[in-house]
């Protein structure tokens, strides 16, 4: 009986997480490629928390561009509580104004 329960938990923790994989494909073309150079996609997904919040939750806050852009490079904790600390990431401007203005893109 345990085994089965054990067998029962793999197969469903094996598809959420095959689930969140496939959404990693989710991104655009175009943004994809900063998303995994800058490894963003390691902790956000589009739609759904992983390690940081949704970039359709981070969306509503209804941050100017330079302001995602300005968190990015010294991200502020306390905007997020429940979540850890998102690491300062070394972003250069081009790039992160192209991350800025995709995840306002979203709704
Ligand atoms: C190691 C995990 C990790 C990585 C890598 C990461 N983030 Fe985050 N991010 C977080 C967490 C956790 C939060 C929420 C807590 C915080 O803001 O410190 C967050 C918050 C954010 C926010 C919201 C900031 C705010 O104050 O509202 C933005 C925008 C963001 N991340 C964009 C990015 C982008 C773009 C990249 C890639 C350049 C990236 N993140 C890489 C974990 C990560």
């Amino acid at each position: 009986m345990k085994n089965i329960s054990k067998l029962i938990l793999t197969f469903v923790f094996g598809t959420i997480a095959f689930g969140f994989q496939a959404k990693a494909e989710d991104f655009p073309a175009d943004i994809k490629p900063l998303m995994t150079k800058y490894t963003c996609f390691a902790c956000h997904k589009v739609d759904a928390r992983l390690v940081g919040p949704a970039y359709k939750d981070v969306a509503k806050k209804k941050y100017s561009v330079d302001k995602i852009v300005a968190l990015i490079a010294k991200p502020q904790p306390s905007n997020w509580p429940g979540y850890p600390p998102m690491a300062p990431m070394t972003v250069p401007k081009d790039d992160a104004v192209k991350l800025a203005k995709y995840i306002n893109s979203l709704k």
